[in-house]
């Protein structure tokens, strides 16, 4: 069974592209059971719909307050049973509901903690940094803030704008996203404090075990997934 994953866009939908490129191939041993959207009418949807994925949209507008939306996309996302939440190019900051139910990994723009929020090309050009990136990183309650997972460095040229660096940041965040979802999905991964481990358990497509690690005195079977979640919370297979 693969480790299933549901997107979550708002624009061109690259990065979404890129992982359905890559989970057409059983081996990445992930595959796109749904992509979300907080608008319609986008690249994004376009393209999960020519892939033959199951789409939705959760409008923040449709909803009376931002907390009944939290709670309408976390039952739309809960719909699909993912192991994992991807956030990729979605330029909503997601709330509780979601956060607490399913991991979601983020993509940035930019190597955080430097550049967070909505335009962070455009922060890098402005200071004037000679090397910016992109960031991979697990979704906490703040902005950007969450435990990163990896990261990429991309240098600014001479006469970049903002429309050319975000393109060259973008083609190596695809590959980054893609290799880093992959092994989450292949290998696992845990959680201490701010540490991201990958490939600290085997992957088995078990879905539970994502969300309850076993406790450290008793090791998780063979065959599970194990993620510790945070605060220095330790997952069966790893030792602080
Ligand atoms: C990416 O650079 C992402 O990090 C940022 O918006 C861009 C989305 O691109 N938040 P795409 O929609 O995947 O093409």
């Amino acid at each position: 069974m693969s480790f299933r994953l549901v997107v979550l866009v708002s624009g061109s939908g690259t990065n979404l592209q890129a992982l359905l490129d890559a989970a057409s191939d059983d081996a990445y041993g992930a595959t796109v059971v749904a992509v979300g959207a907080d608008r319609d009418d986008i690249e994004g949807l376009a393209r999960a719909g020519r892939a033959g994925v199951p789409t939705f949209v959760e409008r923040v507008s449709d909803h009376p307050t931002r907390e009944e939306w939290d709670e309408s996309l976390a039952e739309r996302i809960a719909g699909h049973r993912p192991d994992l939440v991807v956030s990729a190019g979605f330029m909503k900051i997601l709330g509780p509901r979601v956060l607490a139910a399913f991991p979601v990994v983020n993509t940035h723009p930019a190597l955080l903690p430097s550049f967070p929020g909505a335009h962070a090309v455009r922060d890098a050009l402005a200071y004037g940094v000679r090397v910016t990136g992109c960031t991979v990183h697990l979704v906490d309650a703040g902005v950007d803030t969450g435990p990163v997972i990896a990261q990429e460095a991309v240098p600014v040229r001479e006469g970049d704008d903002e429309e050319s660096l975000h393109e060259r940041i973008k083609t190596v965040e695809r590959g980054l996203l893609v290799e880093m979802v992959g092994r989450m999905a292949r290998e696992g991964w845990t959680t201490t404090g701010r540490t991201v481990r990958l490939g600290t358990a085997r992957a088995a497509g078990q879905a539970a075990a994502v969300r309850r690690p076993a406790p450290a005195a008793e090791p998780a079977p063979a065959q599970d997934r194990t993620q510790g979640t945070t605060q220095g919370t330790t997952s069966g297979r790893t030792t602080k």
